[in-house]
């Protein structure tokens, strides 16, 4: 790919302020040589304002995403976007988030430019299973667990049934609930078909990758293994 649509691509800017930075000699490679329109060079070794470039696409990253931040590029409150590279949202192919997390809840959100994995991971027909630790408004029955594995819980203006989900208790109004499909606000609909409220969602591991000791509000590149683990391949 052409040097100037390979940079703009990844959100330095429009081909034409690319074209501008080249000519003001602020993209070199690592030993200061000045690059100019049409040169080649690989990912690797290009440097903008002496920085290495950012991630080729296929960029696949995990945020550990604290509440009140939206899942969107455009919203009046805050977006998870503000806590990524600037030029990650500018990208072409943006990297955008993996199915949604709520803007109240918190957790392991995934992002990336690359749609068929998301589909893969999102699309209810490959089973990722998502696990969400949920803290709730009322004392857990002891009768959820049955009801979420049968396979039979029909939510409100829904017409098919939810497909088996685990419950775990951690305690008297706390728990670990496992689902593999991504119906809208599906833990949240779950719970209150049951008569109780989720107060607090925290999304702890996506397949088998879970955030580890990932701090909120900061984020990584998944590496190659890591990618592998969500899928379970
Ligand atoms: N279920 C919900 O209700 N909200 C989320 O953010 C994720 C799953």
């Amino acid at each position: 790919m052409r040097l100037i649509r390979l940079i703009a691509n990844l959100g330095y800017g429009s081909q034409r302020d690319v074209k501008a930075m080249l000519k003001a000699g602020r993209v070199t490679l690592a030993d200061g040589t000045v690059l100019e329109d049409g040169a080649k060079a690989a990912h690797e070794d290009i440097r903008v304002d002496g920085e290495p470039l950012d991630p080729p696409a296929g960029l696949v990253l995990m945020l550990n995403k604290p509440e009140d931040y939206t899942c969107s590029t455009s919203d009046p409150g805050r977006i998870v976007y503000e806590l990524l590279p600037e030029r990650f949202m500018h990208r072409n192919p943006i990297v955008a988030p993996v199915g949604r997390l709520d803007r109240d809840s918190s957790g392991l959100l995934l992002l990336t430019d690359d749609g068929p994995l998301a589909h893969r991971i999102t699309s209810p027909k490959h089973h990722v299973p998502k696990t969400y630790d949920v803290r709730l408004a009322r004392t857990l029955s002891g009768e959820e667990g049955a009801v979420f594995a049968s396979g039979t819980l029909m939510l409100r203006s829904e017409n098919t049934p939810l497909a088996p989900a685990q419950l775990v208790v951690t305690g008297p109004d706390t728990a670990r609930i496992t689902i593999t499909e991504g119906r809208y606000h599906q833990v949240k609909r779950m719970f209150a078909a049951v008569g109780n409220h989720v107060e607090h969602l925290h999304r702890a591991a996506i397949g088998g990758l879970s955030l580890g000791d990932l701090p909120q509000g900061q984020w990584r590149p998944l590496t190659q293994d890591e990618i592998a683990q969500v899928l379970g391949s």
